[in-house]
Protein backbone atom coordinates (compact mmCIF):
# COMPACT_ATOMS: atom_id res chain seq x y z
CA UNK A 1 0.00 0.00 0.00
CA UNK A 2 1.84 3.13 -1.22
CA UNK A 3 0.14 6.80 -0.79
CA UNK A 4 1.59 9.35 -2.49
CA UNK A 5 1.48 12.85 -1.20
CA UNK A 6 1.13 15.82 -3.75
CA UNK A 7 1.67 13.55 -7.00
CA UNK A 8 2.23 16.91 -9.22
CA UNK A 9 3.37 16.48 -12.88
CA UNK A 10 3.97 12.56 -12.03
CA UNK A 11 7.65 11.49 -12.08
CA UNK A 12 7.03 9.69 -8.38
CA UNK A 13 4.01 8.58 -9.48
CA UNK A 14 5.38 6.99 -12.92
CA UNK A 15 8.35 5.73 -10.59
CA UNK A 16 6.37 3.62 -7.91
CA UNK A 17 4.11 1.97 -10.88
CA UNK A 18 7.26 0.72 -12.37
CA UNK A 19 8.43 -0.51 -9.05
CA UNK A 20 5.17 -1.85 -8.16
CA UNK A 21 5.00 -3.80 -11.68
CA UNK A 22 1.30 -4.40 -11.25
CA UNK A 23 1.20 -5.11 -7.49
CA UNK A 24 -0.18 -3.67 -4.42
CA UNK A 25 -2.15 -0.61 -4.69
CA UNK A 26 -1.20 3.25 -4.85
CA UNK A 27 -3.20 6.46 -3.63
CA UNK A 28 -1.87 9.42 -5.23
CA UNK A 29 -3.24 12.79 -3.74
CA UNK A 30 -2.88 15.93 -5.34
CA UNK A 31 -4.98 19.03 -5.00
CA UNK A 32 -4.71 20.33 -8.67
CA UNK A 33 -7.56 19.76 -11.03
CA UNK A 34 -5.71 19.46 -13.60
CA UNK A 35 -2.94 17.59 -13.01
CA UNK A 36 -4.94 15.23 -10.82
CA UNK A 37 -6.65 14.08 -14.13
CA UNK A 38 -3.39 14.01 -16.23
CA UNK A 39 -2.12 11.88 -13.95
CA UNK A 40 -4.99 9.26 -13.96
CA UNK A 41 -4.89 9.60 -17.75
CA UNK A 42 -1.57 8.60 -17.97
CA UNK A 43 -1.06 6.64 -14.78
CA UNK A 44 -4.34 4.43 -14.62
CA UNK A 45 -3.47 1.65 -12.54
CA UNK A 46 -2.80 4.65 -9.87
CA UNK A 47 -6.03 5.77 -7.77
CA UNK A 48 -5.69 9.38 -8.22
CA UNK A 49 -7.35 11.42 -5.66
CA UNK A 50 -8.19 15.28 -6.15
CA UNK A 51 -7.89 16.12 -3.06
CA UNK A 52 -6.28 18.48 0.20
CA UNK A 53 -3.79 16.32 1.83
CA UNK A 54 -5.31 18.03 4.78
CA UNK A 55 -7.85 14.87 4.86
CA UNK A 56 -5.38 12.09 4.78
CA UNK A 57 -6.84 10.28 7.00
CA UNK A 58 -10.28 10.51 5.87
CA UNK A 59 -9.94 9.63 2.69
CA UNK A 60 -8.11 6.88 3.67
CA UNK A 61 -10.29 5.46 5.90
CA UNK A 62 -12.92 6.34 3.39
CA UNK A 63 -11.14 3.62 1.38
CA UNK A 64 -10.84 1.23 3.95
CA UNK A 65 -7.19 1.85 4.49
CA UNK A 66 -6.17 1.87 7.80
CA UNK A 67 -2.07 0.91 6.81
CA UNK A 68 -0.03 2.28 4.13
CA UNK A 69 3.52 0.42 3.71
CA UNK A 70 4.81 3.52 2.39
CA UNK A 71 3.76 7.27 2.31
CA UNK A 72 6.08 9.23 -0.57
CA UNK A 73 5.64 12.79 -0.12
CA UNK A 74 6.48 15.61 -2.94
CA UNK A 75 5.10 18.01 -0.80
CA UNK A 76 6.53 21.40 -0.80
CA UNK A 77 6.32 21.53 3.09
CA UNK A 78 8.72 24.53 3.88
CA UNK A 79 5.60 26.38 2.39
CA UNK A 80 3.21 24.95 4.71
CA UNK A 81 2.54 26.57 8.21
CA UNK A 82 3.43 25.18 11.54
CA UNK A 83 0.01 23.94 12.33
CA UNK A 84 -0.11 22.33 8.89
CA UNK A 85 2.99 20.80 9.12
CA UNK A 86 2.13 19.32 12.81
CA UNK A 87 -1.40 17.97 11.66
CA UNK A 88 -0.05 16.56 8.23
CA UNK A 89 2.94 14.55 10.28
CA UNK A 90 1.28 13.42 13.08
CA UNK A 91 -1.44 11.71 10.37
CA UNK A 92 1.36 10.83 8.50
CA UNK A 93 3.00 8.37 11.33
CA UNK A 94 -0.70 7.58 12.32
CA UNK A 95 -1.15 5.85 8.93
CA UNK A 96 1.93 4.68 8.13
CA UNK A 97 2.53 0.86 9.61
CA UNK A 98 5.28 -0.10 12.40
CA UNK A 99 7.71 -1.85 9.40
CA UNK A 100 6.68 0.97 7.03
CA UNK A 101 8.73 4.08 5.36
CA UNK A 102 8.07 7.89 4.76
CA UNK A 103 9.93 9.38 2.36
CA UNK A 104 9.92 13.36 1.93
CA UNK A 105 12.32 15.70 -0.10
CA UNK A 106 13.64 19.01 0.29
CA UNK A 107 15.55 21.54 -1.91
CA UNK A 108 18.79 21.78 -1.32
CA UNK A 109 18.64 25.89 -1.14
CA UNK A 110 15.60 25.84 1.59
CA UNK A 111 17.89 23.80 4.24
CA UNK A 112 18.24 27.15 6.43
CA UNK A 113 14.75 28.33 6.29
CA UNK A 114 12.89 27.77 9.12
CA UNK A 115 10.32 26.51 8.11
CA UNK A 116 12.26 23.86 6.68
CA UNK A 117 13.84 23.17 10.02
CA UNK A 118 10.96 23.18 11.50
CA UNK A 119 9.76 20.21 9.32
CA UNK A 120 13.09 18.33 10.05
CA UNK A 121 12.80 18.51 13.67
CA UNK A 122 8.99 17.50 13.36
CA UNK A 123 10.42 14.92 11.69
CA UNK A 124 12.63 13.89 14.27
CA UNK A 125 9.94 14.39 16.31
CA UNK A 126 7.61 11.82 14.79
CA UNK A 127 9.82 8.97 14.07
CA UNK A 128 12.60 7.09 15.57
CA UNK A 129 14.89 6.94 13.02
CA UNK A 130 15.86 9.43 10.20
CA UNK A 131 18.15 9.12 7.51
CA UNK A 132 19.27 12.47 5.37
CA UNK A 133 20.35 11.23 1.55
CA UNK A 134 23.26 13.24 0.27
CA UNK A 135 22.66 15.89 -2.52
CA UNK A 136 21.44 14.94 -5.52
CA UNK A 137 22.95 17.69 -7.42
CA UNK A 138 21.70 16.27 -10.89
CA UNK A 139 18.13 17.47 -9.74
CA UNK A 140 17.23 21.18 -10.60
CA UNK A 141 17.36 22.91 -8.35
CA UNK A 142 19.60 20.22 -6.13
CA UNK A 143 17.56 18.53 -3.30
CA UNK A 144 18.24 15.73 -0.85
CA UNK A 145 15.73 12.96 0.39
CA UNK A 146 14.38 12.52 4.18
CA UNK A 147 13.85 8.73 5.20
CA UNK A 148 11.74 8.09 8.26
CA UNK A 149 11.10 4.85 9.97
CA UNK A 150 9.38 3.59 13.19
CA UNK A 151 6.65 5.88 13.62
CA UNK A 152 6.09 7.03 17.19
CA UNK A 153 2.84 6.59 17.47
CA UNK A 154 0.74 8.64 20.16
CA UNK A 155 -0.02 6.90 22.97
CA UNK A 156 -3.81 6.15 23.75
CA UNK A 157 -5.31 8.16 26.40
CA UNK A 158 -5.68 6.17 29.50
CA UNK A 159 -9.45 6.26 30.75
C1 LIG B 1 6.84 20.11 -5.69
S1 LIG B 1 5.29 19.87 -6.47
C2 LIG B 1 5.22 18.31 -7.22
C3 LIG B 1 6.15 17.24 -6.87
C4 LIG B 1 6.07 16.07 -7.83
N1 LIG B 1 6.91 15.01 -7.34
C5 LIG B 1 6.52 16.53 -9.21
O1 LIG B 1 7.72 16.40 -9.51
O2 LIG B 1 5.70 17.03 -9.98
C6 LIG B 1 4.18 19.68 -5.13
C7 LIG B 1 2.77 19.25 -5.49
O3 LIG B 1 2.03 19.19 -4.29
C8 LIG B 1 0.71 19.64 -4.56
N2 LIG B 1 0.14 20.10 -3.32
C9 LIG B 1 0.48 21.21 -2.60
N3 LIG B 1 -0.27 21.32 -1.50
C10 LIG B 1 -1.12 20.24 -1.52
C11 LIG B 1 -2.16 19.81 -0.64
N4 LIG B 1 -2.44 20.49 0.46
N5 LIG B 1 -2.81 18.68 -0.94
C12 LIG B 1 -2.49 17.96 -2.06
N6 LIG B 1 -1.54 18.34 -2.94
C13 LIG B 1 -0.85 19.47 -2.67
C14 LIG B 1 0.90 20.75 -5.58
O4 LIG B 1 -0.30 20.97 -6.32
C15 LIG B 1 2.03 20.22 -6.43
O5 LIG B 1 1.56 19.51 -7.53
Amino acid sequence: MVVELGAGTGPFTAEIQRRLAGRGRHLAIEIDPVLAQRLQHWHPRAEVIQRDVGELRQLLYARGIYQADVVISGLPWALFPLDTQQQLMADTAEVLSPAGAFTAFTYAHAVPLVAARRFRALLVESFEEVVISRTVWRNMPPAFVLHARRPRKKPVPSQ
